[in-house]
């Protein structure tokens, strides 16, 4: 079945969160509530189960739930992969755990949260603890591919390279949950560089865009797509032309943001190392 881009008119899945079943609702999640809805919408209203729903950096589940729920109200068997490390340090805990009422516990192991928070959609999820890029994909269809752990242009690659040849032609989305954040700035070079095989379809506040793989991301296209190498002067003409392109048009600013970033931050290609300019 050919998806189209109309599919998202309207922004469908805003003020629909408080549709998303509390047992989902009840999973701690770094994702806001629009970034929530957009999930669970994704799942339950534009995903037909034609491929699996694989979600790159889950934390303690909150995203997977959100997807799961998706998936189990609109009734499709539902395949949902989810990869992490499964390692929460006592800051994240203190941050993100505890205020959304995870009861305090020792260690840095929330592998164990993760099952049990999941435990009601355990028949349709399948949990990668470790390191994602050191992992393989079984090679099956993808319709949905959630990326939240390519923060670093590296990560970006080794994600590009092992899951987007699997994404169903006209029929998958790739969300990249911090395409717009100014400390992932290589997210928009990437997706600039794929746009003849993948259209922005949905912003969503405040740095989350869904794009709709339109053709397949092949190896020469993954190949010319890469971001790593990449020098400062290269990466910033690409986020330039990002920038002029009508697809992200909307997001201009954002991305002079982003080219802003990357001059106050010369040669870094790591999220976590990028300084506050
Ligand atoms: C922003 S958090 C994800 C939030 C999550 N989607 C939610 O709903 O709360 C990013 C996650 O990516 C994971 N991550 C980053 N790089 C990874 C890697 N190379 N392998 C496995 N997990 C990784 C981190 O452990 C972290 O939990």
């Amino acid at each position: 079945m050919t998806r189209d881009i109309s599919e998202f008119s309207g922004t469908p899945w805003r003020d629909i969160a408080d549709q998303i079943p509390q047992r989902a609702r009840a999973v701690p999640t770094m994702l806001k509530a629009e970034e929530q809805a957009l999930y669970f919408w994704i799942a339950r209203d534009w995903a037909k189960g034609a491929g699996a729903i694989v979600d790159l950096g889950c934390f303690a589940g909150g995203s997977t739930a959100r997807l799961a729920a998706g998936a189990e109200a609109a009734g499709y068997a539902a395949e949902i992969h989810a990869y992490d490390r499964f390692s929460a340090n006592e800051k994240t805990k203190e941050n993100t755990l505890y205020p959304q009422g995870v009861a305090p516990f020792e260690g840095e192991d929330i592998r164990p949260l993760a099952e049990r928070l999941l435990a009601p959609w355990a028949d349709m999820i399948a949990l990668y603890p470790g390191d994602l890029l050191q992992s393989r994909w079984h090679g099956g269809p993808i319709e949905v591919l959630a990326v939240d752990a390519a923060k670093s242009a590296r990560a970006a690659d080794r994600i590009a390279d092992r899951f987007f040849p699997a994404l169903i032609p006209a029929g998958a989305l790739i969300v990249q949950q911090d395409f717009l954040h100014r400390r992932q700035p290589w997210l928009i070079a990437q997706m600039h560089l794929l746009a003849g095989a993948a259209v922005p379809v949905a912003f969503c506040a405040h740095d989350c865009v869904a794009f709709l793989v339109t053709e397949q991301i092949d190896r020469d296209r993954l190949a010319a797509a890469r971001v790593e190498h990449l020098d400062d002067d290269a990466l910033i003409g690409i986020l330039t032309e990002a920038a002029e392109s009508p697809a992200l048009a909307p997001v201009a600013d954002r991305i002079a943001g982003a080219i802003h970033a990357v001059r106050a931050n010369p040669g870094e290609r790591r999220a976590w190392a990028f300084g506050r300019a």
